[in-house]
Order: structure tokens, then C-alpha cells, then sequence
């Protein structure tokens, strides 16, 4: 019998997830807890919270956001019995190992990731130490749990590079400590683009608030989102190089229905934008029903979420402790 591959990802605490962040990496976080065959993937998933504090933002924020963040992870139905729900800094020992992992991490690699440099453009008044060493923050997130499959969006492609890489320096160093892990991205919804400009990611930071679709959001602000998505004067509802507009609506009506690209063409041959625009904000809606049903519900029970918060940290240290304890040995600390 194949042994089971172990699957790790986390999300920052920083506001309702965007249908980017759903398309792009929680929908695939969800069905990845049942791989479909005899040997279940133990799935770890998690709040980035001490991700999220290198964005200034008030304390109080900063808890109510994690705690929001949690209540969408279960409201996802992540909490199954091969999958561990966990907040990244319940479990103390992440940060132990991003020391470790900064020891073999060089000073130009982590200056050329360019989220650190996008986000040093964004809010220069904080540049701060961590923002830079955010990436083997992320690597430790993922190395401590011997993850094999690390399912996330595009963006995130070079920080799992870099992990990688660390990885290997590491057990090249001292000899084979981690597990080499993989980017599991999606062939479609892998990078979502912004409604308003479709050359730009879906970013809940945009400041055009038409730009992006909340995971939380009505369904008739859906739908009044899509009807003013940009498109283009052709007309027809086909993917092709220059209409990144329909492209863009097409992956994510692909992603929502399952539907081809051929069959979606198919389906909406001779018919216009306005059409199809409402058909993408109807799929959008049902993609986002059940979790928008179960959100309140779990939010509203503080008591089950702390219960489920404090079983999650308590299973995933009994994980973390041990690569923690093992990375700590090989590379010479004196262990009593
Ligand atoms: P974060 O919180 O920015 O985003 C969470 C996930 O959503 C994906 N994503 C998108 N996918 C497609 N299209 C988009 N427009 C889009 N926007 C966001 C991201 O790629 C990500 O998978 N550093 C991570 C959090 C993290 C992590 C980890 C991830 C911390 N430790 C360990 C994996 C493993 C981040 O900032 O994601």
C-alpha cells in the first residue's frame, strides 16, 4: 500500500480571502483532503498570523482577523479526520526552525524575492526585518511538517523555489533532515486577475473595490462586479492571446462548473459579454453558497473554534516538535 503524501498550507490573517485566494489555492486545499483513494493525504492547514504582522495594523484587528480566518478554514469543512486545522504561531516551534533555516539562507537570494520588494514598494515606512525574512518563515511552515505537496497560487511559486532550496542546502549540510516539497498549482485558477485591469493579480489590496470578488461578498454585488468587468470590443466568448478580460472570466467560470475552455465556447457561441458575464457571477454564487451558509454559523461559536484551534495546535506540535527537535541536532545544538 503507497504511503500517504503529506499536503501543507497556510494563509495570511489579513481580511476576507479573495475569490483569488479560494480559486487559487483554498478549493484545492479542500479537495486535496480526500486524494479519492485508499491512502488519504494527511492534510495540514493553517493561519499565517505572525505572516500577517509584518503589515502594521491594530492588535485587536490582528486578533479578530485570525480568528475570522480560522472560522472560514472549518467553514471550508478542512477539519476532517486526516487533516489538522491549525494558527501558525500555537505552534511555537515554526520559529525556532525559521532561525535555523536564516542561518542557511543567503543575503541575495531572499533580496531577490520579489514579493519582499513589492510589498517594501507598498509600505515603505515599515520595512522591517520581517518582511525580509518572511519567505524562511514560510519555508520553516512547510519543512517542519515534511510536506511533499504545497498547494497554493502562482504567486507564491518563487517562495517555494527558495524553500526548496534551503531544503536541500540544509540536508546537503548535515545530512537528509527534510522532505524536498512541491508546489501543487492548479491548471486553471492558479493566478486569478483583477476584474478592473486584467494584466494585474486579483489583490484584495486594490484599491478599485470593483477589481475583486470577496469571498463574503452578496450575490448581488457579485453580480454588479462582473456585469463591469473589463473586457474587450470583440464580442466572443472564446480564450485567446490579447482578451485577457475573457480569459480571465473564462478560467473562473472553468474553475467553478468544471466546464472546458471548448465546452465553454461551445455553450456560448453566438451569445454576448452580457451574457456570459451573468452566467460567471451565477457560477460564482453557487461556488461560494455552501461556505457562506456554514461561515456565520461557525463564527457565531466562539467556544467550538477555540476547542478546534487548541486540537489543531496540540496535533500539529507533536509534528513540528519532532522535525524541530531532529534539525536542532543535526546541525550541532547541544540537546539536554
Ligand atoms: P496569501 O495569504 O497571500 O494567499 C493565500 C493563497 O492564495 C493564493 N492567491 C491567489 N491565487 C490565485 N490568484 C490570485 N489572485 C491569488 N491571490 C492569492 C496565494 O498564492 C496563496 O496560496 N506566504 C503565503 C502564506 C503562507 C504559506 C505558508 C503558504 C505562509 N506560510 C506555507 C504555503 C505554505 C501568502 O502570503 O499567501
Amino acid at each position: 500500500m503507497p504511503t500517504p503524501k503529506t499536503v501543507l498550507s497556510l494563509i495570511q490573517a489579513t481580511g476576507v480571502p479573495t475569490l483569488g485566494n479560494y480559486l487559487g489555492a483554498l478549493k484545492n486545499w479542500a479537495s486535496m483532503t480526500d486524494s479519492g483513494t485508499d491512502t488519504p493525504n494527511n492534510c495540514i492547514y493553517g493561519v499565517a498570523d505572525l505572516h500577517a504582522l509584518t503589515v502594521r495594523r491594530p492588535p485587536a484587528e490582528q486578533r479578530r482577523q485570525t480568528f475570522e480566518m480560522y472560522a472560514t478554514l472549518l467553514a471550508l469543512g478542512l477539519k476532517r479526520e486526516n487533516s489538522i486545522v491549525m494558527v501558525q504561531s500555537h505552534v511555537p516551534s515554526h520559529t525556532m526552525l525559521n532561525w535555523l533555516l536564516c542561518c542557511s539562507t543567503q543575503f541575495g537570494e531572499a533580496s531577490r524575492m520579489t514579493q519582499f520588494k513589492d510589498k517594501s514598494q507598498q509600505h515603505a515606512d515599515n520595512i522591517n526585518l520581517g518582511l525580509f525574512t518572511y519567505p524562511t518563515l514560510m519555508a520553516a511552515d512547510i519543512l517542519i511538517y515534511q510536506a511533499h505537496y504545497v498547494p497554493v497560487g502562482d504567486d507564491q511559486k518563487q517562495h517555494l523555489e527558495l524553500a526548496r532550496n534551503i531544503a536541500e542546502r540544509f540536508n546537503g549540510l548535515y545530512g537528509e533532515t527534510f522532505v524536498i516539497p512541491e508546489p501543487y498549482i492548479g491548471k486553471q485558477g492558479g493566478r486569478v486577475m483583477s476584474l478592473q485591469d486584467p494584466t494585474k493579480k486579483m489583490s484584495k489590496s486594490d484599491p478599485n473595490p470593483k477589481a475583486c470578488i470577496f469571498m463574503l461578498d452578496p450575490p448581488e454585488v457579485i453580480r454588479k462586479k462582473c456585469r463591469s468587468a473589463v473586457t474587450d470590443s470583440e464580442a466572443s466568448v472564446r480564450f485567446a492571446e490579447g482578451k485577457d478580460g475573457i480569459n480571465n472570466l473564462m478560467s473562473i467560470y472553468s474553475c467553478c462548473t468544471g466546464e472546458s475552455y471548448e465546452q465553454i465556447e461551445h455553450t456560448f457561441v453566438g451569445k454576448g459579454y452580457g451574457d456570459f458575464k451573468n452566467a460567471v457571477a451565477e457560477a460564482i454564487i453557487e461556488e461560494l453558497r455552501p461556505f457562506q451558509t456554514e461561515y456565520p454559523k461557525l463564527l457565531a461559536d466562539k467556544a467550538y473554534l477555540e476547542q478546534c484551534a487548541r486540537e489543531g495546535a496540540g496535533a500539529a506540535a507533536r509534528i513540528a516538535d519532532r522535525t524541530t527537535a531532529k534539525a536542532m541536532k543535526k546541525c550541532g545544538l547541544w540537546m539536554v
